[in-house]
This record gives structure tokens, sequence and C-alpha cells, in this order.
């Protein structure tokens, strides 16, 4: 549904995406991770057809985005970051406006702003200012906006941003719904809706792709990082030595928390040491509070890609 070749966006001389390939099949629900400037919003806005790339190619539904611009964008809907609504209209008022703009046949009008207002929950609303709607409402009405040519692609940024966590949750259902008609590529700072929402993620960092797969085989390479946590009192041992000595332990970490140790153990990929550490523990007299095995997350995936070279 999306293909992105070789795409290159310059800003006066500064590379915001260099060189991005991906792909978006149909049906799938990509989602779109990367710290602030990572490119996101760049890369949005030329599939969007808003601005031209520097270099590189990209097409919508096999249609070359920048050669066959109108029925590239006919395939597609948008919802900006900033979703820039005519603050003293009223919603029904206003989609009735953006679907006459968007060449929806007269006679459809109608029909179609009824079925995009069931779809995105906002009839409640439908009879109230643009202006004084929640950010929450603000947002359906936008992505209501984004539906209402039929679009069978949604590109959506942050649509979940600056919402509280009710809104939000409403919000990543609603999209979750809309996933199963349509394909979305789907950007946003909020992990765990990735790894609930989406079948596959791509992780954008200072305009390159750094990673592209699904949540669960990048949680699978990221495993051996997650690794355990032991917190105990190791008198005058030194505790961090000694753990060590366990095979399939790698590395470990030791904080402080008052009179306790706390070891953070990276193991080799797949194995789980919390027994040998138990009798360890045993053996030297530790006392210990906790000993857990931590599950790796998206989060940890991100902060372990995008972190490195971070300032
Ligand atoms: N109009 C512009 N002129 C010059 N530089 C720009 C412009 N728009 C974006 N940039 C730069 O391009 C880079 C990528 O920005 P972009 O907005 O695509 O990032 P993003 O991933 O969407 O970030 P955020 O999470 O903050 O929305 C940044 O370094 C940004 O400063
Ligand atoms: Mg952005």
């Amino acid at each position: 549904m999306i293909r992105v070749e070789n795409l290159t966006k310059r800003y006066a001389g500064q590379a915001a995406i260099r060189d991005l390939n991906f792909e978006v099949g149909k049906g799938e629900i990509m989602g779109f991770l990367g710290p602030n400037g990572a490119g996101k919003t760049t890369t949005m806005r030329i599939l969007a057809g808003f601005m031209p790339a520097t270099s590189g190619r990209a097409s919508i539904a096999g249609f070359d985005i920048f050669e066959q611009s109108l029925q590239a964008r006919t395939r597609l809907g948008y919802m900006p970051e900033n979703v820039p609504l005519y603050g003293d209209m009223r919603v029904t008022e206003y989609l009735d406006y953006r679907a006459a703009l968007k060449g929806v046949p007269h006679r459809r009008i109608a029909e179609r702003v009824g079925d995009v207002k069931e779809l995105c929950g906002v009839k409640d609303v439908e009879k109230k200012i643009i202006g004084a709607l929640s950010k929450g409402y603000r947002q359906r009405v936008g992505l209501a906006d984004a539906l209402l040519h039929e679009p069978d692609l949604l590109i959506l940024d942050e649509p979940t941003i600056g919402l509280d966590p009710n809104q939000i949750r409403q919000v990543r259902e609603l999209i979750k719904n809309l996933g199963r008609q349509h394909t979305i590529l789907l950007s946003t700072h909020i992990l765990p809706e990735v790894e609930m929402t989406c079948s596959r993620v791509t992780i954008i960092h200072k305009g390159r792709i750094e990673a592209c797969d699904t949540p669960e085989n990048l949680l699978g390479k990221l495993r051996q990082a997650g690794g355990v946590v032991l917190e105990a009192k190791v008198g005058k041992d030194n505790g961090a030595e000694e753990l060590k000595k366990i095979s399939a332990v790698r590395d470990v970490t030791t904080d402080v928390d008052g009179e306790w140790n706390v070891f953070s153990l990276r193991v080799e990929s797949g194995a789980d040491v919390r027994e040998e550490v138990f009798r360890l523990a045993t053996a030297r007299h530790w006392t210990v509070r906790e000993l857990t095995q931590r599950r790796a997350t998206l989060e940890d995936v991100f902060v372990e890609i995008t972190h490195a070279d971070e300032v």
C-alpha cells in the first residue's frame, strides 16, 4: 500500500530524513516511532503530498506520489500533528465543507458525514462549535475528516498526543477498529500503544530507519537485555563479582539503596538464572528482598536503539 524508496528530505542543506526505505502492506497497522526531530512528520507530510522530497520515490497504492499525486491522494486520509480545524464552525458544518472540498459528490455528502460521525463517535457533539470541544473530541473530528473520502490508507501523525489517559484509550480503540478496514501508518511516542495496536513497527532516529519488525521480534532481539534484578544485603562480599561467576551472566551493574544492593544482571539470550542466583545467595548467606526476571518492553528496544548516541 505504501512503498518508500531512498526517500531523502533536506531543509536548507540539513537532512531531516535520509535514504528511507520501507513498505507497508495492505491491511497492516504500521507504527512509526522515533524521538522528537527524528523525521516522522517530515515523512508523513511527504507521503500525504504536502511537500516534495529532495530525492527518492514513494508510491501509494501503486501511484507515484509525485507524478500521480492526485490518484495517490484520493487513496489516503491524513491527520496532521496539529489538526487544523476551523474553530468557529460547527462539527457537521465543518465536515460538510471538508467533504465538498475533497470532491465527495454533493448527493453523497450527508450520508458520508453521517457515517464518519458515527464511526468516530462525534454524533453527540455534532452541533457544537469546534473551538469549544475538548482536545479528545477535536482529535476525533480530525479523524472523521481524514475518513470522509473513504480512503484505504490512513496516515495519522501522533493521534493521541495531548490526550488524557481515558481519551487515549478511546482513540486507541477507535484506531484498532479502523484497522480492520484500513491500512494505517501511525506515529506515536506511546510505546504500549504500539505494542497493542500495531502489526509492525518502524523505528526512526535522526532521519534513518534503525529497525523495522513486528513488536514480538523487536522484543525478542532484546530479550538478552532483559535479565534479572536482585536486591540483597551481601555483607562484606563483592556481590557483582560473585554474580559474574554464573556462566550465563554477561554483565552486572550495582546500585545502592540504603543498606541494600540492587544488582541488574544482563544474561545470555533465553537464559533464566534465577535459580542459580538464589543458590548463590543462600550459599553466601545474603539477605534477599527481591529476585525478579525483568521482561523487556518495546520501551527498552526504543531506548537501546535510539539512546546510544544521544547527547
Ligand atoms: N520547515 C522546516 N524547516 C527546517 N527544518 C525543519 C522543518 N521541519 C522540520 N525540520 C527539521 O527536520 C527534522 C525532523 O523533523 P520532524 O518534524 O519530521 O520530526 P518528528 O519526528 O515529527 O518530531 P516530533 O516527534 O517532535 O514531532 C528536525 O530536525 C526538524 O528540526
Ligand atoms: Mg512530528
